[in-house]
């Protein structure tokens, strides 16, 4: 695992992209693992699109814990990037800590949000030895802060900003990193810039490898689905056609077993 990770900069030479999903589940992980995705993150959206909160600053230590555990059961094969979560890495001993809790439940990797104002945390999961991925641009769980989900990287300033974050975290030591909701001209200037792989999600199609929450990808989750986010099935109406279906045999008279 450890092995495909350090590749990530290798594979970004020779222009290889790369695939990544969330999995919050085993059944979901193991269907990702087995379809070939090359990484597999066990994101903090798991709050909206699992637990039903209205955004990610409510998730714990302990739900990443636990979804963590069940993801790592599904997956042989790809890496597994374990996210942390608001307020658990407040400090560089927090970040370590906390890190070393995910890696201890079955990350390969963790995640954390945030690029110069979180350079002494990055730099101490990774003096630690833990592989680290990161993630600029949008952040979610600055929502409240910023008063909702504004995309980056509009201002030739802005864009400064966001380039230096991602030199910051790539000379850090990061093999990958995320770069969410930013203007396509800045992610394509970020990724021609750093040796780590960039991981886009609303940030246009030059980036080295593209990241999707799963139900998003499946039309999993009707009730808000991001633009950029293209559905490849209908889960959901799947799901209502389905029970529909149990419901009426369950109550017609002549039902089989
Ligand atoms: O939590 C998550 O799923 C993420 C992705 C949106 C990259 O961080």
């Amino acid at each position: 695992m450890l092995q495909s990770l350090q590749q990530l900069r290798q594979k970004k030479q020779a222009g290889e992209k790369v695939s990544v999903l969330t999995a919050y589940d085993y059944p979901s992980a193991r269907l990702l693992d087995e379809a070939g995705v090359d990484l597999i993150l066990v994101g903090d959206s798991l709050g909206m699109v699992v637990l039903g909160l209205p955004d990610t600053t409510g998730v714990t230590m302990e739900d990443m814990l636990h979804h963590l555990r069940a993801v790592r059961r599904g997956v042989k094969r790809a890496p597994v990037i374990g996210d942390l979560p608001f307020h658990s890495y407040d400090t560089p001993a927090e970040a370590v800590k906390n890190a070393r809790r995910l890696m201890e439940a079955g990350a390969d990797a963790v995640k954390l949000e945030g690029g110069t104002a979180m350079i002494a945390q990055i730099k101490a999961i990774i003096d630690e030895g833990i592989p680290f991925v990161g993630h600029i641009g949008m952040l979610p769980q600055s929502v409240r802060e910023e008063g909702g989900y504004k995309k980056k990287g509009r201002t030739a300033e802005g864009a400064d900003l966001l380039l230096a974050d991602a030199l910051a975290v790539d000379s850090a030591g990061a093999c990958a990193c995320v770069l969410e909701s930013m203007m396509p001209d800045v992610a394509a200037r970020i990724t021609s810039a750093v040796g780590m792989s960039t991981v886009g999600i609303g940030a246009g199609r030059d980036c080295d490898g593209q990241v999707l929450v799963t139900p998003d990808l499946l039309g999993a989750f009707p009730w808000f689905r991001p633009p950029f986010a293209k559905a490849r099935a209908d889960l959901a109406g799947e799901t209502s056609r389905a029970v529909s279906e149990f419901i009426t045999d369950v109550r017609s008279p002549k039902m089989e077993g």
